[in-house]
């Protein structure tokens, strides 16, 4: 059994809050899901929310926010220059990262924006753990080249490492001789880090990129977006961080670092993002770009609102109770399925429960987009959305070839404290459900693709009339239930 805290029964996760704003959910028949699913190409980006049972296409802007942080968007400052909310906002962040300087931005990839505008130069690279899909894009629009230097592990999908988002320092070392230490922009570790899995990296693993980072006078740069889950593991998994606060590791962490940022959609629990610096020379270089590309100084393109459900989102996410949450209802999720036989990423990570679309539907191949079909499947089957995190997340290389990716994974975010456990479990069944029935299941093909974040855009078709089938079976073991 696991902690007793939070767990009752054999790994059963408890909710530590009460839910006292609901929202209705609609649940479409088998048919009419088919339907939205072929009016939306087949993408789960297009479907239309009211249409959506359980959306787990992201845990991006979509957390439950607390009475806290509601009460305090009520006082909000309002006003162009100099508000009370942004310094408020601050003094938190002062507070907790122990940094001076903040620099707000409207979202995550605002502070990329920025940031690889500052620092990336053509030819130069970023050594990191994993990339992030919009960190990359703005990496290479400056003509940086992103080289991820992961440990082994990290693309294994079946793993009992605590840590697959660890750097690899012997790589990292070999990386500084190749490019020379004039041709690195900076070091980037990312929390939790998302494309494998939301899976964390160890404090040691920092101290010991930080030492590198201290042995070239490269700087460290650290994407924070996914803290909240990367803190929970750390101070479960790291034998030596038993005894820290989350408040003390939180600390250390940003210590270590030259440059944090983050998106507030994900850590906080609300909508925004920034910058945090304890150089003044790097304020400097950063601060001019606020005004010219997100707003001014004091706002950074947020909404004073959001501001404040920042500021207590940071306070609460130094609360074990609160941190718990996603990281708990991920590993139910991933244990439930795992003991059903159904191929999972493992260890569960934080971010969301992960499915190895490449063994699931091993019969579809690579270029018929095995994670886009399952994402498919299971919208038909279910009405939970998710994202496909796979060759369609690709894009393809200059002569028009696919370039295949490393995992096929359909990602199904688990939003945090938004979902009951009923409702996970409902999910869980259909999975398995699916997962018996995948032979069904075929592959997609582009009807509109787009050249750039396919993605996102584009609209596909199933190459055979297997959505059908699907549905046909569904009846056959549902019968007239949704
Ligand atoms: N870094 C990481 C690790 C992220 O996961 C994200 C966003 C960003 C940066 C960009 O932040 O969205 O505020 O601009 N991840 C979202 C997701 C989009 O669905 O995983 P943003």
């Amino acid at each position: 059994m696991a902690d007793v805290k939070f767990f009752y029964g054999d790994d059963v996760p408890l909710e530590m809050h009460k839910v006292r704003i609901v929202q209705k959910l609609n649940l479409l028949p088998v048919e009419q899901r088919w339907e939205a699913v072929t009016a939306a190409g087949n993408n789960t980006f297009l479907l239309q929310n009211r249409d959506v049972f359980m959306d787990m296409l992201t845990d991006s802007g979509v957390n439950a926010m607390s009475d806290r942080q509601l009460a305090a968007m009520m006082e909000a400052d309002d006003s162009y220059a100099g508000s009370e909310t942004f310094t408020k906002l601050e003094r938190k962040i002062r507070e907790i990262f122990g940094t001076e300087f903040f620099l707000p931005a409207h979202q995550g990839r605002a502070c990329e924006n920025i940031l690889s505008q500052v620092y990336v130069q053509p030819g130069f690279a970023v050594p990191m753990n994993y990339h992030f899909t919009t960190t990359k894009a703005h990496i290479v629009l400056n003509g940086g080249i992103v080289e991820e230097i992961f440990i082994d592990e990290g693309l294994k999908v079946k793993s009992n490492h605590p840590f697959k988002g660890n750097m690899d320092i012997d790589k990292l070392l070999a990386l500084i001789e190749k490019y020379g230490v004039d041709r690195i922009a900076f070091v980037r570790l990312e929390a939790g880090a998302n494309l494998i899995g939301g899976q964390p990296f160890s404090l040691e693993n920092m101290r010991a990129v930080r030492r590198v980072c201290d042995r070239f006078g490269l700087p460290l740069v650290f994407d924070a977006s996914l803290l909240a889950d990367n803190l929970y593991f750390i101070k479960k998994r790291e034998e030596s961080c038993k005894q820290m606060s989350i408040r003390e590791i939180t600390r250390e962490l940003a210590d270590l670092a030259d440059i944090m940022y983050f998106s507030a959609r994900k850590l906080g629990c609300a909508r925004g993002g920034g910058i945090c610096t304890n150089s003044k020379e790097i304020f400097q270089k950063i601060r001019e770009y606020i005004p010219l590309y997100e707003g001014f100084l004091t706002y950074g393109g947020m909404s004073v609102r959001e501001m404040e459900a920042i500021a207590v989102g940071l306070e609460e996410t130094m609360d074990e109770d609160m941190i718990c949450q996603g990281p708990q209802f991920i590993a139910f999720m991933t244990n439930e399925l795992e003991k059903a036989g159904v191929p999972v990423v493992t260890p569960p990570g934080g971010l969301g429960c992960h499915l190895d679309a490449m063994a699931f539907l091993e019969h579809v191949p690579q270029v018929q987009y095995p994670a886009g079909a399952l994402a498919a499947a299971l919208y038909i089957a279910s009405g939970v959305r998710g994202m496909e995190r796979g060759t369609l997340s690709e894009q393809r290389d200059e002569e028009g070839r696919e370039i295949l990716s490393n995992m096929e994974l359909l990602r199904l975010a688990m939003p945090r404290r938004v979902f009951t456990l009923s409702q996970v479990k409902y999910a869980v069944d259909r999975i398995i459900w699916l997962y018996e029935n995948r032979r069904l299941v075929g592959g997609l093909k582009f009807m509109e693709e787009p050249r750039v974040l396919r993605f996102f855009f584009g609209k596909l078709n199933p190459v055979s009339d297997w959505q059908a089938q699907l549905v046909a079976k569904f009846r056959e073991d549902f019968g007239a239930s949704l």
